[in-house]
Order: structure tokens, then sequence, then C-alpha cells
């Protein structure tokens, strides 16, 4: 890293003056380096990392103020456009677009490695068929490591490959599985002739009666729907599995830590209450929309619009605007452009763009606002909404970890601003 100035702190009230080098990246943020802080006995404090980059990383670039997020320098709009699911799992693992032979060789890798070992189908009878799928997710990920401990150095990187091939293969066959397994349906097998949101979409629907054939518009939508969730910088889950990563857990580990993590509401969570909002809000009728409108913007109510706001961006997230697309096309493909769950998303947007509660602090559409209507208009249940978030972002987590440890382990361990009790000693009894 490149110092480009220095930051100096004095603290008043004492000659303390304290230089912090700053670096600057190829595009975004300067940085101050605080780790000279330590020297002195001071730490910084930054509750929910709101102004603190943990690490240095050349995967995924987000601008939150102009609404731009590059994947290995390629805007997300036109890979959501023009790339597929796999050749941007060959771009955030390796760097750079493969070329043909190179994109053929990855594509037959992932086919070939979606099976599951086949006693990983008794975890399943664990769980409660009501399960919700998201928990069966994070059971099963984690205890994948007890079947795939063959390649598991974590310092060898042709054993991370293998790891990271195994997670993008197996993601959508397990979640295919819970699925299945919630409706008391056989498992249906992966398919190596099917594309990955085809098969995908074929493990989850198909049934052993008859022959299936995935609708096209389905698996489309389903591609980018993956592409657009894929990666994004250092979000709560990413940050989970590179924090699990630093002690040197294994990959499936790790990854069954970002699953719990994307589960949260606040996170990955928010496709799936995106339409339980919906739901609840009911008809669209104005005054019944600007009722649920006023208890957003009411602290004393736990109401939030969800599907709105960010924490990094402050204008339109650009993954909102291709899965606004990809709804409009997908519904209007379905016949169903009238749907009643999209008007009212669409009247929310509408008098969220205009009220000056959301427009001050910046609350515009998310990913997760439009991409649940699509998956409903496909026939997914709500409780598979975040389960499709987890096995697009496997790539992302992934991704990230092995950028991690490529670059050496050091054990994540934040401080604390500690405000308790000072020594005191146990009572004489
Ligand atoms: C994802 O980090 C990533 O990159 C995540 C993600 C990814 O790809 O990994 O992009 C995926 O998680 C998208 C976000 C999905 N979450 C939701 O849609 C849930 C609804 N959104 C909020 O919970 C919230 O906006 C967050 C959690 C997304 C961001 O919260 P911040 O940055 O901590 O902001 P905040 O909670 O401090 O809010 C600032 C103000 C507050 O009001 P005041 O205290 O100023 O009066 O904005 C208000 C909040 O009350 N606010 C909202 C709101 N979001 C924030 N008010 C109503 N509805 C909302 N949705």
């Amino acid at each position: 890293m490149l110092v480009t100035r220095t930051a100096r702190l004095v603290i008043d009230d004492s000659e303390v003056s304290i230089e912090l080098p700053i670096y600057s990246p190829s595009i975004g943020q300067d940085v101050i380096d605080v780790r000279p802080l330590t020297a002195e006995g001071i730490f910084t404090y930054d509750p929910g990392f709101v102004s603190t980059a943990a690490c240095e990383s050349s995967i995924t670039f987000i601008d939150g103020d102009r609404g731009i997020l590059m994947h290995r320098g390629y805007p997300i709009e036109q890979l959501a456009r023009h790339s597929s699911y796999v050749e941007l799992c060959y771009l955030l693992l390796f760097g750079e677009l493969p070329n043909s032979s190179q994109y053929t060789e990855f594509d037959a890798r992932v086919r070939n490695h979606t099976l599951v070992h086949a006693q990983i189908a008794n975890f399943f009878q664990g769980f409660r068929r009501d399960a919700h799928p998201m928990a069966i997710l994070c059971g099963v990920v984690g205890g994948l490591s007890a079947f795939y401990h063959d390649h598991t150095d974590n310092s060898d990187p042709e054993d991370r490959l293998i790891s990271a091939v195994r997670l993008v293969a197996k993601m959508p066959t397990i979640a295919a599985m819970s699925y299945k397994y919630a409706l008391g349906q056989p498992f249906r097998p992966p398919r190596n002739d099917l594309k990955y949101a085809e098969n995908f979409l074929y493990m989850m629907f198909s049934t052993p009666c008859e022959s299936y054939e995935v609708n096209p518009v389905y698996s489309k939508a389903l591609e980018r729907i993956l592409m657009l969730h894929a990666d994004h910088e250092q979000n709560a889950s990413t940050s989970t599995v590179r924090l699990a990563g630093s002690t040197g857990a294994n990959p499936f580990a790790c990854i069954s830590a970002g699953i719990a993590a994307l589960w949260g509401p606040a996170h990955g969570g928010a496709n799936e209450a995106v339409l339980n909002m919906l739901d609840e809000i009911g008809d669209d009728s104005e005054e019944n929309i600007q009722r649920f409108i006023d208890r957003a913007k009411d602290r004393n109510d736990p109401f939030r619009l969800m599907g709105f706001g960010h924490r990094v961006y402050n204008s339109f997230d650009p993954r909102a605007r291709v899965m606004k697309e990809t709804c409009d096309e997908v519904l209007a493909e379905l016949g169903k452009a009238d749907d009643p769950k999209l008007r009212i998303a669409k009247r929310l947007e509408q008098i969220a763009l205009e009220d000056e509660y959301f427009v001050q602090r910046k609350l515009y559409p998310n990913v997760d606002f439009y991409s649940g209507i699509i998956l409903r208009a496909m026939g997914i249940p709500t409780n598979m909404f975040t389960v499709i978030f987890a096995v697009s972002r496997t790539i992302g987590w992934i991704a990230h970890w092995n950028e991690m440890v490529a670059g050496g382990l050091k054990i994540g361990r934040p401080r604390q601003l500690y405000s308790g009790e000072k020594r005191r000693d146990y009572p004489a009894r």
C-alpha cells in the first residue's frame, strides 16, 4: 500500500502528536492507518464499522454516493445483462473473465461437483418438516466439512479452489433439498446437462412422476437474480466469513457462519421481509399505503419499510434498477403485469422517493425490494428467498475468504470501549 499523505493526531491537554499514514486506493476513499494508535494505548471507536476499512480487497468496488457497483472493475449492469452466473463466479475467484477454454473447464468442474454425499440426506431427517430452510442450510453446510475433509489445507491454493468449487456447486443441491424436504417430496438429483440456474429450478420443481421442462423465463430471471446478489464488498455476512476465516476455520464452517449472518431481516432476510410487509399492507388503497409509510417514519413504531435503505448506498442501489426491469419483464411474460404486490411496491417506491423523511435520509429501494416479487411470481415460497440469496452470495463469500487466506492470516480481534464496573473485591461472607 502506497502512503500518499500523513494525518497528524494531536491530543489536547497532552504533548501527544501521532503521525498516521494515509493510503490511497485505486478508486474510492483514502484510508487512515490507525495501527500506530495502539502504541499510545488508544483505540478507535466505530460501532457498526460505519467508517472502518477492515481489510484491503480487489474483488468488488461500491460507490454509495454515485450508485456504482463493480466486480473486478466490470459494472454490475453490464455483467447482469451480458454475463452468466458461472462466468461471474470465475471472475470473482480469479480476477479476470475466462476465455472459452477456461470457461468450459470451470463450468464442467462445477457441474461435476453438484452431487452431495448420499449420507447428507440423513441430516434432513433431524429437522422438522416446517423448519425454516435457512436453519437447514446453516446446519447442513456447516456439516459439509465432515464429508469433504480430503482437501482442507487452507494454505494450499488448489485445496482452496476445490472447496470453492464444491461450495458453489453444492449449494443449489442442498437448497433444493431443503425445499423438497419441507414439501415431503423426494429429493431430485442434479443433472449435469443443465445450466446452473436451470438445474436449481429442476431440482426444486421436478418430481419422479413426470418429465419436467424448466420455464426459460424463470431460469433467465433466476440467473440474473443470482448475478445481482453474488458479491457486495464487506457487507455483514462477508465480514462474518472473513472473521471466521481469520481463525483458520475450514471454508465450510466459514460459509455456514455467513449464512447465519445473512439470515437477519436487516441483511439478506430483507427479501422475505419485503413480501411479508407487502402481505401485511394488503390492499393498495392510497390511505392504507400512506398509513404504512407513516408507521415507517414513526420512531416509536418498530415497522420499517423493508427493502429500503442501505448502509452504503446514499442513492439508488444499481442492482435494484436491474431487478426492477427484470421484475417487469418476468411479470409481463407471465401475464402478471398487474400483480397487486407489484402495484403496492411501485406505489411505495414512488411515495418514498418524494417524501422528505426518506429523501433526507437517502433511503432508496435496495436489491431486496423487487427480488421477492419475481421469486414469488416463479412459485418460489417466501421462506426460500434468503436461501436463494445465500446460494448466490456463496461465491462472494468464498472469493473473499480465498483472498484473505492467500494474503496471510491475521486473526480478527476487535477491542472495545469498556463502560462496566471498576475493580471491586468479592464480599467476605
Ligand atoms: C442488504 O451491506 C450490504 O452490502 C448489504 C446488501 C448486500 O448485498 O450484502 O446490500 C444486502 O442487506 C440490503 C439491505 C436490506 N435491508 C433492508 O431492506 C431492511 C430495511 N433497511 C434498514 O433496516 C436499514 O436501512 C439498513 C439496515 C439497511 C441500514 O441501516 P443503517 O445504515 O444502520 O441506517 P440506520 O438504521 O442508522 O438508519 C438511519 C435512519 C434512521 O432514522 P433516524 O434515526 O435518523 O430518525 O434511517 C431510518 C432509521 O430509522 N431508516 C429507515 C429505514 N432504514 C433506515 N426508516 C424506515 N424504513 C427503513 N427501511
